[in-house]
């Protein structure tokens, strides 16, 4: 059993699509254990992607992971990292495989709709950024 951190980015928010994504990630074997509805700031958009600080990409970024509201999740299964990024499909929507999150949800390499953690230290990292333990499993 494994956990892994999802992000429904801004763009999706704000097209009502959280409960089309949340849909496809019960659908596809995943069990919700944590879940918040939050807008960041520009510090916490930076400090979750730190490890991108100097792609040229990264101020863009920022600027629109703090564009509007996003939704984190706390994902549970059997290779729930793994399961996530089948789900998810490449970075890039124009990429990626039919039925897949950021096909269905995503419009370009930056508004690709869902985040995913891609290891597991990064899910360990990214899921204490946004969740407490005691507010997984329902417990809060
Ligand atoms: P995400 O999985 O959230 O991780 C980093 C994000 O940077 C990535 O999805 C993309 O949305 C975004 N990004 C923007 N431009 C690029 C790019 N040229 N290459 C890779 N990622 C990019």
């Amino acid at each position: 059993m494994e956990r892994t951190l999802s992000l429904i980015k801004p763009d999706a928010v704000g097209r009502q699509q959280i409960g089309a994504v949340i849909n496809v990630l019960e659908q596809g074997g995943l069990r919700l254990v944590g879940a918040k509805l939050l807008r960041l700031s520009r510090a916490q958009a930076e400090g979750f992607y730190a490890v991108h600080r100097e792609r040229p990409f990264f101020g863009a970024l920022c600027t629109f992971m703090c564009s509007g509201p996003i939704v984190a999740l706390v994902l549970e299964g059997p290779n729930a990292i793994q399961r996530n990024r089948e789900l998810m499909g490449p970075t890039d929507p124009a990429k990626a495989p039919a039925g897949t999150l950021r096909q269905l949800f995503g419009t370009s390499i930056e508004r690709n709709a869902v985040h995913g953690s891609d290891g597991p230290d990064t899910a360990r990292t990214e899921i204490a950024y946004f969740f407490s333990a005691s507010e997984l499993n329902g417990l809060a």
